[in-house]
């Protein structure tokens, strides 16, 4: 009988892609995806642990699946529970105490074992593997499939390096993710060109640290993200590419040079400060001041004028004085920001910082949040008025909400709905922007035909 697994994650693009990897792994075994939790012989919660709401989240969809799991045990079908992701790898059996219907907990370097976990689940409930192994998991996990798995829609995201060895001090990525690991450029390569022998246009490649990333080059020696993505730019079919996370420290010249050289190379880049102020910063363990990212902000326009610069913020980190928030202010109203995520500091069992004195409270990081969010708010309005009256290419991505009507990116991320006019997914046209809405852009076509891509 054909068995469902639905896969539920929270937190980053890691997680995304580990969803499908996870899918991919079990498929073999009999198992296909759904979207419905109610039908699913298999639940996994794919979890991030990254602030303190993130881990409460996943205890009370725990209770809400607890529920589910009775109703269906009542109508006689069995449904296995799993933790995966960065809460399973944090807390490990202590999610068993505190949610016993949890069959399994699995940490992301254990993905390539899930089958033979839930068969030992199946016999007793309650397996617990959080190890790090010797090898990573790239080595483990099996290609993905291209036929079942890859009809994934016209972008996807790539993971090409794991972990991180940054230790910012509110971070629980290297407890959760471990060491940085970078996988072999070929490796890359080849899953780079089944993704766009399946309609893949844009390919973003992922990393804690994707900067950072220095795998093995085909013929020896080490190739830096500026190679790797030199190389993938020239998979036929791949249109577009992007990555993130980058940390300020590994912009190296070669990066930057790319993203004036690279055509292929997106002009976005998430850059995340986190703040304006170089006490809070070397609190932090960024070993980077503002003046540097200045300097590295200038060195990247300088070689991309038009590039959109995103960022995260931590407002209300322990010590944050009212000084030391102005100038987190003061550093975005000088860069000027695309886009942004910003978070109250929220203190991580097992980092040094949770134990640093100085703890803000509450009502003050909620103040300086709401300061910080509006002005990243003014900027991202006024990036996105900017481009009205510009034409731009879109890379269409799916059917708009009405009949006609297609959506897609514009080369900064920002969604554009346009009508369609022929123009099929996948598609990249030149349209010339009309307005801006709350979340997207409005735009006309400026040109015909499209620029068809060829596989
Ligand atoms: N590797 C990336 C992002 C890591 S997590 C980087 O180095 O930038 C994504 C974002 O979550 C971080 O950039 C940070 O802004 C936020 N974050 C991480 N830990 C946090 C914490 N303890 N409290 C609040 N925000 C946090
Ligand atoms: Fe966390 Fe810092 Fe590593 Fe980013 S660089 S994952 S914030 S420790
Ligand atoms: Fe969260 Fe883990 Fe990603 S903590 S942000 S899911 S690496």
């Amino acid at each position: 009988m054909e068995k469902k697994v639905y896969v539920k994650s929270y937190g980053c693009q890691m997680n995304v892609y580990d969803a499908q990897r996870m899918a991919d792994v079990l498929a073999p075994e009999g198992w296909s995806q759904t979207a419905s939790i109610e039908e699913a012989d298999l639940v996994v919660l794919n979890t991030c642990h990254i602030r303190e709401k993130a881990a409460d989240k996943v205890y009370s969809e725990l209770g809400r699946v607890r529920e589910l799991k009775r109703e269906r045990a009542a109508a006689g079908h069995e449904t296995q529970v799993v933790v995966a992701g960065c809460v399973a790898q944090a807390e490990g059996g202590e999610i068993l105490r505190r949610a016993r219907d949890v069959d399994l907990v699995v940490g992301p370097q254990s993905y390539h074992r899930l089958p033979a976990l839930l068969a030992e689940a199946r016999r007793t409930p309650g397996v617990v593997d959080t190890d790090f192994p010797a090898e990573t998991k790239f080595d483990a996990l099996p290609a993905p499939s291209r036929d079942k798995t890859l009809a994934r829609g016209v972008t996807a995201f790539l993971t090409v390096q794991e972990g991180c060895d940054k230790f910012c001090s509110f971070c629980v990525v290297p407890y959760t993710r471990g060491a940085e690991a970078s996988r072999p450029a070929a490796a890359i390569v080849s899953e780079a060109e089944r993704l766009a022998s399946s309609g893949v246009r844009e390919l973003t490649l992922l990393g804690q640290n994707v900067n950072a990333y220095h795998g093995a080059g085909p013929q020896g020696g080490d190739w830096g993200l500026a190679r790797l993505l030199q190389r993938l730019a020239e998979v036929p079919g791949i249109e577009r590419l992007r990555f993130t996370t980058s940390h300020p420290r590994d912009m190296d010249a070669e990066l930057i040079a790319a993203h004036r050289d690279l055509p292929q190379l997106m002009p976005y880049l998430h850059l995340p400060v986190q703040s304006g102020s170089d006490a809070i910063l070397d609190a932090m363990n960024r070993k980077h001041t503002r003046d540097d990212y200045f300097r590295l902000v200038d060195r990247i326009r300088r070689a991309r004028p038009d590039i959109a610069l995103s960022s995260d913020f931590i407002v209300g980190f322990p010590g944050e004085s009212d000084a030391d928030f102005a100038d987190t202010m003061d550093l975005i109203a000088q860069v000027g920001f695309a886009a942004s995520f910003s978070f109250k500091y929220s203190p991580r069992p097992g980092t040094p910082a949770a134990d640093a004195e100085r703890q803000l409270p509450e009502s003050v990081k909620s103040e300086r949040l709401a300061a910080l969010q509006a002005a990243l708010d003014r900027q991202a309005k006024a990036f996105n008025a900017a481009t009205v009256g510009r034409t731009v290419d879109v890379l269409l991505e799916k059917p708009g909400r009405h009949p006609g009507q297609i959506a897609g990116k514009s080369p900064y991320l920002q969604a554009v709905h346009l009508d369609g006019d022929g123009a099929a997914v996948g598609d990249i046209v030149s349209v010339r922007i009309t307005a801006t809405g709350p979340n997207s852009l409005f735009g006309e076509r400026a040109d015909t035909p499209p620029h068809r891509a060829t596989a």
